[in-house]
């Protein structure tokens, strides 16, 4: 199922590029944080799912996973950079190590508001992992680990999507312009 619609322009990131960073990245982690008892690591749902479930599989130090899945406030988003939590951790963070998991950084809005909103609740350490950033974006916040930089064009795939469709390709590729601009 790659692309029986036709939909995509082209491979922006193969699938051997993305699990050979995916490894890179959990092997800087893993070395970062090896002396401690346990990291705790915040998936940002959707997107981050494929993203986070690769990259917890290679990580050497013992941790733990959560979820939370945020929306942002519609048109206002932009230029308010408003976000709503759909749904929030299971657990308090205060004390733990956590490394929130990103597929992608657009704007820079959600997380921005991530790490103004997690900071508040005093973990011991709050790191970001980011698979891909986009060139244009406005991040207050430094990125601890990144996967790639991409231009600003539309991407699918490991994750991110087209209303909600795409997600599950091994790879990443740019969709159309025709199609997201219909
Ligand atoms: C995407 C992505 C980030 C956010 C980044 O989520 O997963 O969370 O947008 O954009 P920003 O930097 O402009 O804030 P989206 O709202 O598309 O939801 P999804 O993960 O469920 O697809």
């Amino acid at each position: 199922m790659a692309d029986p619609r036709g939909d995509l322009e082209r491979t922006i990131l193969t699938e051997d590029e993305i699990q050979n960073r995916v490894r890179e990245m959990a092997d800087q982690i893993s070395t970062e944080f090896s002396d401690v008892d346990e990291l705790y690591l915040i998936g940002i749902l959707k997107g981050a799912f494929i993203f986070l479930a690769d990259l917890a599989r290679c990580l050497r130090v013992f941790h733990k996973v959560d979820f939370m899945a945020l929306s942002s406030y519609g048109m206002t988003a932009e230029s308010t950079g408003e976000v709503r939590i759909i749904m929030d951790l299971r657990e308090p963070i205060e004390d733990k190590h956590v490394i929130i998991v990103e597929d992608i950084v657009d704007s820079g809005n959600t997380l921005n508001y991530l790490q103004r909103l997690l900071k508040g609740r005093r973990p011991a350490t709050l790191k970001s992992c980011v698979l891909l950033r986009k060139e244009h974006n406005s991040l207050d916040a430094p990125l601890d680990y990144l996967g790639f930089e991409i231009p600003n064009i539309w991407v699918v795939g490991y994750g991110l999507d087209f209303a909600d469709t795409y997600r599950t390709l091994p790879f990443i590729a740019e969709l159309k312009k025709e199609i997201y601009q219909k």
